[in-house]
Parts: structure tokens; sequence; C-alpha cells
């Protein structure tokens, strides 16, 4: 059993971007040969610039992009030897958009117990008990099992999406600014949960974010991206007391100054 959760080696991926109907193609470098490493029960931060690979690189952790070169390690396995079904009870994503990625036509219960459907759990009677142990878990009250996305807040809907990731009680949990959407006075909240889940259940994270303040609360380090490069990696307090690459000293120079 390895503690190495995840592992990425020079991972690179390249876009082809149209230029016009004569024009050809254009090739866009969105992550240049990224290494990075996660550890059981760490929180790795993934900052940097709006385009500058960070989804992509995310995508790619969780099978859902193939990279052109690298590999993609998950427990110790390559993640092109994991099946789909294993795969997403392995890693699952929380993305920053709760209004988009839930079906607005279905239940809170019925959003919440598909990926346990999906994964071949074949006792209905055993469904409504672990979504509601789940629901329970993270702050939302069983009342909703009824109800529709519409009728929940935004940090309630996070919470459903948060839920639904979690209910095959994966290892690893990729939040793609899981908190960018919400207001203000409900993203502690939706962060304090996220910490607490992460140690109740063991759970490892990569933490998307260009919120400094974010990655400050949460992560055990953090590596810094810049046109798809990874620049720099450090231990929080170390990247925020002794930035080396000048990209670094300048977010923090605008983080230190709002
Ligand atoms: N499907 C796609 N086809 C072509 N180009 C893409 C595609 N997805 C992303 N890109 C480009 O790749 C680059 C990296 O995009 P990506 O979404 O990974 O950035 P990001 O760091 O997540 O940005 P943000 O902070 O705005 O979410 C960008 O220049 C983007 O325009
Ligand atoms: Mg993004």
């Amino acid at each position: 059993m390895t503690d190495l959760m995840v592992e990425a080696s020079v991972v690179t991926k390249d876009y082809k971007i149209s230029r016009g109907l004569f024009r050809g193609k254009e090739v866009l470098r969105a992550v240049d040969k990224v290494s990075l490493s996660v550890n059981r029960g760490e929180t790795l931060a993934v900052v940097g610039e709006s385009g500058c690979g960070k989804t992509t690189l995310a995508k790619i952790i969780l099978g859902l992009l193939e990279p052109d070169s690298g590999t993609v390690k998950l427990c110790g396995i390559p993640i092109n030897e994991i099946s789909r079904t294993d795969l997403a009870k392995l890693v699952q994503p929380i993305f920053q958009d709760p209004y988009s990625s839930l079906n607005p036509r279905k239940t809170i219960g019925s959003i919440i117990q598909l990926p346990l459907i999906v994964q071949g759990d074949k006792n209905p009677e055993n469904w409504r008990k672990r979504v509601l142990t789940t629901m329970d878990l993270v702050g939302l009250p069983s009342r909703m099992f009824d109800q529709f996305p519409n009728q929940l807040s935004g940090g309630q809907r996070q919470r459903v999406a948060i839920a639904r990731a979690l209910i095959n009680r994966p290892k690893i949990v990729i939040c793609d600014e899981p908190t960018s959407a919400l207001d203000v006075s409900v993203q502690s909240q939706i962060l304090n949960l996220l910490n607490e889940l992460r140690r109740e259940l063991d759970l490892t994270y990569v933490l998307i974010s260009h919120n400094l303040a974010v990655v400050e609360h949460m992560a055990t380090r953090v590596a810094v991206m810049y046109f798809g490069e990874k620049v720099e990696e450090a231990e929080t307090d170390q990247l925020f007391k002794q930035p080396k690459h000048d990209y670094t000293k300048t977010l923090l120079e605008f983080y230190s100054h709002s």
C-alpha cells in the first residue's frame, strides 16, 4: 500500500485550435511537462492565473482528458490501467459551479444517489439510507431529500455536489475552485466542511484556486503554475514567507495589498 495518492510525471497537453477556414491549426500548450505528487491526507493547492492550465491538469488527473505525453498514477496504479468504474470510486471532482452541475429536474436525493446506481449497488433499500447518511455528513437536512436544486441556496447546492462526490467514499477529491461561485460568507463554511471531511474520511485533495486566502487556509503544499508550467512548489508556510519565482512574488504582492 502506497501513501503516494497522486503522481503526475512530466505531463503535457496540447490543444489544437482552428485559426479560421484556410489557416490551419495552431497548437496551444495548456500543460507543459508538469510533475506533481500528493501524499495521503495532504491538500496540494494548484494556483495560477486564468488560462494557465489548472483545469486541464485537473481533468487529466480525473482521467477525463488524456495527456499527450507523461503519465499519471493514482495510488500507484497507472490511470490508463484503471477501469472507468474503479476510477470513479477512487477519484471524484467538485467543480466551481453548483448551478450548472446539478440537474434541475432531479430531486436532491436522486442526484446524490446516482453514483450508487452507476457503481452497481443492487440494493435499492440501501440507497436512501446511504444518501441520508451522506447528506448528514455534509450538513444537509434530510427534508431536502425530495426537494429540487432551485429550492436550495448556493451553499446548500455545493453541499449536494460534495455529497454526490463522496457517496462512494473516494480516496482522492479534485476541487476546482470549489467556492469561487459562492457568496463570501458561505465560502468559509464550505472550506471548513471540506477540511473536516478530509480528516474524517481520510481524503486527499488537489485544490485548484486563484484565491490565496483559500490556499493559505486549506493547503499543505502549493504548486504555482504559469503559462502551463509548474514554476514553483513549496510547503504553504514556506511559499508565503519566501516565494522564489517572480510570478509567485507578484501573486503574493497582490494578495497582501488586497
Ligand atoms: N477544450 C479546449 N480546446 C482548446 N483550448 C482549450 C480547451 N480547454 C482549455 N483550453 C485553453 O487551454 C488553456 C488552459 O485552460 P484551463 O481551462 O486549463 O485554464 P485554467 O488555469 O483552469 O483557467 P481558469 O482559472 O480561468 O479556470 C487556456 O488558454 C484555454 O483557453
Ligand atoms: Mg479552470
